[in-house]
């Protein structure tokens, strides 16, 4: 079928109470949602903003509602996702707009914080590096959510944060569980006590929207079992 020659596309304009703008964007072969959203902003309104770098799905960046679903647009094509030629843009869901498509991620980031998001380690520079068996059941369940880019697709597609927004979310308990995973981090049981109670794992429904939104093809609902199947165990024994 030929491309239409252009796409009708509905843009969010302006903070929490703005509303969608219409723009008319050339129809381009293998075009992305990002490169729609630049087209309109290089060569229609300067003024519109938006966030990217690295268009090649690795920083995680250029999230956005595409026709009301959380995708990273620089890895989804027009065609994909385009409905009778037209697409509709917004920021994403679940986070303060800033302006236009660009919201406050550091409501994200907070949440990563609350959980105990970074790694802590024993050893100084001088140490000798510690070796962790790649075939280790730990080690592979670290890897099975390390890659994520902190895109915030899965938390826009969770319904539990949308209804309460004190809770942890998906990508940041998804993060606990591969610290917790790390044979070499040091943080196990302050880890375990920071995503328990009501805003953390067990506020989670297991409604998989995130499992099935992620771009990287992680599983936080599995972690965040982990995380359940862990504190269970760690009560049982009394480690907490
Ligand atoms: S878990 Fe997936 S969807 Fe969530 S922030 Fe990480 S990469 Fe993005
Ligand atoms: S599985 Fe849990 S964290 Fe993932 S979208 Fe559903 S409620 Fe949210
Ligand atoms: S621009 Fe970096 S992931 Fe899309």
């Amino acid at each position: 079928m030929a491309a239409a020659p252009e796409l009708g596309v509905r843009v969010w304009r302006g903070g929490a109470s703005g509303q969608f703008r219409e723009y008319a964007v050339p129809r381009r072969e293998s075009q992305t949602v990002l490169d729609v959203v630049m087209h309109i902003q290089r060569e229609i309104d300067a003024t519109l903003a938006y966030r990217y770098a690295c268009r090649v799905g690795m920083c995680g960046s250029c999230a956005m509602m595409v026709n009301g679903v959380a995708r990273w647009t620089c890895r989804t094509h027009v065609d994909a996702v385009a409905r009778e030629g037209r697409l509709e843009v917004a920021p994403l869901r679940n986070l303060p707009v800033l302006r236009d498509l660009a919201t406050d991620l550091s409501v994200f980031f907070d949440r990563w914080e609350r959980a105990l998001g970074r790694f802590r380690g024993t050893r100084t520079r001088r140490d000798d590096f510690e070796r962790v068996a790649p075939q280790s059941p730990a080690r592979r369940a670290a890897d099975a959510g390390i890659e994520c880019i902190g895109c915030g697709v899965c938390h826009a597609s969770c319904d539990v944060v949308a209804q309460n927004p004190d809770y942890l979310g998906p990508a940041a308990l998804n993060r606990a569980w591969t610290l917790l995973n790390d044979e070499r981090d040091a943080a196990r049981a302050e880890r375990l006590r920071a995503v328990a109670g009501d805003a953390g794992c067990h506020a989670c429904h297991t409604q998989m929207g995130c499992t099935e939104r992620c771009p990287k093809r992680i599983a936080p609902t599995a972690s965040i079992a982990g995380l359940k199947r862990e504190l269970a165990r760690a009560w049982w024994k009394g480690e907490l």
